[in-house]
């Protein structure tokens, strides 16, 4: 990007993503781990980019989003917002950095604001988070809810079915989200219910959804970068669209390369000094 344009760049902010919402213009939001990625993203138009802790799963190859720390979220999200100009940065709260007190909650994402440059934290969790929402937000710092399918409580639910497929579990996930819209949450992350109750609870509160597996109702979509590029293989499930086939298009090259060296067709002399 030109200084120029890094010039006449404008943020995304809280309200400019309130605004999208309340004139239906679709927010776009994709995650980022690494300094190269977010200027892809930055630069293509993405709205905002989400540090995940999905991190654990597609970048440090543990099963569960569970064993990262604040730490370790803390050194991605330096790498990433250090170079985005537009996007919004929120970095997700990790298992164990928020859940014992309030207290300790607020310093966690204290430290993501004080020693990152990201613009806000994201938590898992409605009714349960709403207090730790309530304290964050009161403090200044922007915060999003998770609800639906929050994979920090994987292990609880038992696996990956949708959640909200009966009555009870739809009413209570429309609790959950007047629960953070109340506390003051700027956003909300809707994963894995049906397409219905993305649409009913997108019209039941008066911030932004964001939608993983919600329906096309949402304010906004969002997906893990690994899986839309098709890099990251070992789990699909159906709300995945997939825009590339980037672990194909690896194994060739490193098939390519190993059959250059081999045949010592690689290093050629426009490649040697
Ligand atoms: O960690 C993550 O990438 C997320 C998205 C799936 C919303 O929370």
């Amino acid at each position: 990007m030109s200084t120029e344009s890094q010039q006449n760049t404008k943020r995304v902010t809280t309200r400019r993503l309130q605004e999208m919402r309340d004139e239906g213009d679709p927010i776009v939001c994709l995650t980022a781990y690494d300094f190269l990625t977010a200027r892809l993203l930055d630069d293509a138009g993405i709205d905002l980019i989400l540090v995940g802790d999905s991190v654990s799963n597609v970048f440090q190859g543990n099963p569960t989003t569970l064993p990262v720390t604040l730490d370790e979220m803390i050194y991605h999200t330096k790498a990433v917002s250090r170079i985005v100009r537009r996007s919004m940065v929120i970095t997700d709260l990790p298992f164990m950095s928020y859940q014992v007190t309030t207290e300790e909650a607020f310093r966690s994402a204290g430290r993501v604001m004080k020693e990152t440059l990201a613009h806000g934290v994201k938590v898992e969790g409605g009714q349960r988070a709403a207090k730790v929402v309530e304290k964050i937000s009161g403090e200044g710092i922007p915060i999003m809810g998770h609800i639906g399918l929050m994979p920090q409580s994987i292990l609880k639910f038992g696996g990956y079915r949708p959640r909200g497929t009966s009555e009870n579990e739809a009413d209570a996930i429309i609790q959950d989200a007047l629960a953070l819209e109340e506390a003051g949450a700027f956003a909300i992350v809707l994963e894995k219910i049906p397409a219905t109750l993305g649409k009913r609870i997108t019209e039941t509160v008066s911030i932004p959804t964001i939608g993983i597996g919600a329906g096309p109702s949402c304010s906004g979509q969002i997906l893990v970068t690994h899986d839309m590029l098709g890099l990251f293989e070992d789990f699909r499930p159906r709300f995945v669209r997939r825009y590339a086939a980037l672990a194909d298009e690896m194994d060739r090259a490193f098939r390519e390369y190993i059959q250059d060296v081999k045949s010592g067709n690689f290093p050629n002399e426009s490649e040697s000094y």
